[in-house]
């Protein structure tokens, strides 16, 4: 695999010169300016329109070879792909950057930005990519245990060895990251481990977990908590109330006994989800400490959603320990160096609920993962519409067998959306976090929706229209035209973003859905009518009509199969 040409390219960057101050003050960082939070590269706002590799697409060279020009040809700007802890260090001590290189090598040479996933001590609430060398020593490398005392595979926090360990690994790949990269920056951010937390149990029951769950809350947590009172997750709040707001105590004495609801949007267990947070934030901050005093990239963590389905909606369940937005602030106090938090979004139907969710408390939008099909590509546009997105990125890009994996088409119709999305750039960027930018959305549960902006209100439905006003398309009436009723029919969504250009007018861009316009509050004397408009595309932030559309024609539909970008003017009559 290692290739002549490959080895050429190590002798170039490792004979880089040595950066100058002022270039490494113009590292990827974020930036906040009152409630917007942003990503910028070399000194600029860089919106994300990504896709995540599939998990093991990054462990073959050939493999990968075709995909990333694949990636840069369906308009992707960023790449999120793994380095996993076992392939980097197979011996103690030995790291082999082989495959990273490869990585970086590839997404630069697409004219693609990186987001490099570290899979480590845990990727979805367990711990299957450890060395060897770690898996087979649990008596370095504890395991958490379940309630009845049966060890997990799965790392327990309480071990330092570990923590420590995965430290020095993290530590040393962002060194070489920084040695290979900070001229040229194709690496842009870094997720420090994956959907962390411990499946198939509230908490850990190992003897030192036990320990620590009768000793006191620490003391930093309580200070942090005091400090924050008036912001805490109202749940949490609640939760420490009921107690007394107790200043210091046991787990249970200030939280309280965990309790299992029946409703998955209450805080079961919160008392056992507080405790393991608070594990797993301090071990995590230690490594993404460790590896900002390397290379000081922005870092995150992401979650596995508490949602509502067939996973259930205990801690355990779902990751126990994990980001979920409930847990922002002992995230907050626990680790420091991690600099938000991220929701990958499978459960599609709750989407405004956790966008929601996680926007709160000044958290800022990055999606590092999302079902890969046609309703989600809808959904991109509300999405960085309604907040300030800063990345969105479908799951299993590269496509391949797995059921979670992009299809051809998936990839098809991101591109398309990309490609517009791409053009509103400059726009979004220049309206995030004002009054005149939102968006719609719609699906299947829920077919219209409604905002005002710039004085008047725009109702989207979802599907395409007929000539006479009414909806079309199955998508709103059930199945499929002509579908035998035994496959569930495939989810349906509609998404637009709104742009405020000018007193009245507005670029308007989406799929798969009918847009009307109407005043606020409608009387006889408010109608709202359409003085102009037009389709078209948007060149370096200036609109250039391509279509006039009057008369008959005065209505937008944005089609389902292919993104569109409309200006309309409207007036009063
Ligand atoms: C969520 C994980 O974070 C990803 O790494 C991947 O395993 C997907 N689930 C698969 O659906």
């Amino acid at each position: 695999m290692r290739s002549v040409k490959f080895i050429f390219f190590l002798g170039l960057v490792f004979s880089l010169p040595i950066l100058t101050t002022a270039q490494t003050n113009s590292l990827p960082h974020l930036e906040r300016k009152g409630d917007v939070t942003r990503l910028l590269v070399n000194g600029k706002p860089f919106l994300m329109l990504g896709g995540e590799l599939h998990n093991s697409s990054m462990g073959n060279v050939d493999y990968m070879r075709p995909i990333w020009k694949r990636m840069a040809d369906a308009n992707l700007n960023t790449v999120i792909a793994s380095a996993s802890w076992e392939l980097v260090e197979p011996q103690e001590g030995k790291y082999d950057f082989m495959l990273v290189d490869s990585m970086i090598l590839g997404a630069r040479k697409a004219g693609l930005k990186l987001i490099v996933l570290w899979f480590a001590s845990w990727k979805n609430g367990k711990s299957t990519y450890t060395p060897a060398w770690v898996k087979q020593d649990p008596k370095r490398f504890p395991l958490a245990k379940d309630e009845q005392g049966n060890n997990l595979e799965v790392l327990s926090t309480l071990s330092t060895n570990a923590r420590d360990a995965d430290a020095r690994a993290f530590a040393a790949l962002m060194k070489h990251i920084r040695q290979i990269d900070q001229r040229e920056q194709t690496v842009v951010m870094v997720q420090v481990e994956n959907e962390i937390g411990t499946m198939g149990t509230k908490r850990d029951f190992s003897a030192p977990a036990n320990t620590a769950f009768q000793g006191p809350v620490p003391a930093e947590l309580m200070r942090y908590l005091e400090k924050n009172k008036s912001i805490i997750h109202p749940g949490v709040l609640d939760t420490w109330q009921k107690q007394g707001l107790k200043k210091s105590g046991t787990w249970e004495e200030v939280f309280g006994k965990g309790v299992r609801y029946d409703n998955w949007k209450e805080l079961s267990y919160l008392t056992e989800e507080l405790f393991m947070v608070w594990h797993y934030a301090q071990y995590v901050g230690i490594i993404a400490a460790a590896g900002k005093a390397e290379y000081n990239l922005p870092m995150y963590v992401n979650a596995w959603l508490k949602q509502p389905g067939r996973f259930g909606h205990a801690p355990g369940n779902y990751p126990s320990g994990g980001p979920t937005p409930h847990m922002i602030d002992v995230w907050r106090a626990g680790a420091p160096a991690i600099d938000f938090i991220a929701p990958d979004i499978y459960a599609t139907s709750e989407w405004r609920y956790v966008c929601d969710t996680y926007t709160q408390s000044k958290n800022p939008l990055f999606i590092p993962e999302a079902r890969s099909n046609s309703a989600t590509v809808a959904r991109s546009f509300f999405t960085f519409g309604n907040y300030v997105t800063n990345l969105f990125a479908p799951f299993g890009i590269d496509g391949n067998d797995d059921n979670q994996a992009a299809t051809a088409a998936d990839l098809l119709e991101l591109k398309d959306a990309y490609a517009t999305l791409g053009q509103l750039t400059p726009l979004i960027i220049q309206h995030q976090g004002t009054k005149n930018m939102t968006g719609l959305m719609v699906d299947q549960n829920t077919k219209s929706d409604s905002v005002t902006i710039g004085g008047y209100m725009i109702k989207g439905r979802l599907g395409r229209r007929f000539g006479g006003g009414e909806l079309a398309g199955f998508d709103i009436f059930g199945s499929a035209p002509g579908s035998s009723g035994s496959q569930p029919p495939p989810e349906q969504a509609g998404g637009a973003i709104i742009i405020a250009t000018a007193p009245g007018e507005f670029i308007i861009a989406g799929k798969n859905m009918s847009i009307d316009f109407a005043a606020p509050n409608p009387s006889a004397s408010s109608k709202v009518g359409i003085l102009l408009l037009e389709k078209g595309i948007v060149k370096e932030s200036t609109w250039v009509p391509q279509l006039r559309l009057n008369g008959d024609e005065l209505r937008i539909t944005l089609a389902a199969d292919k993104s569109k970008i409309f200006k309309v003017v409207l007036y009063n009559y």
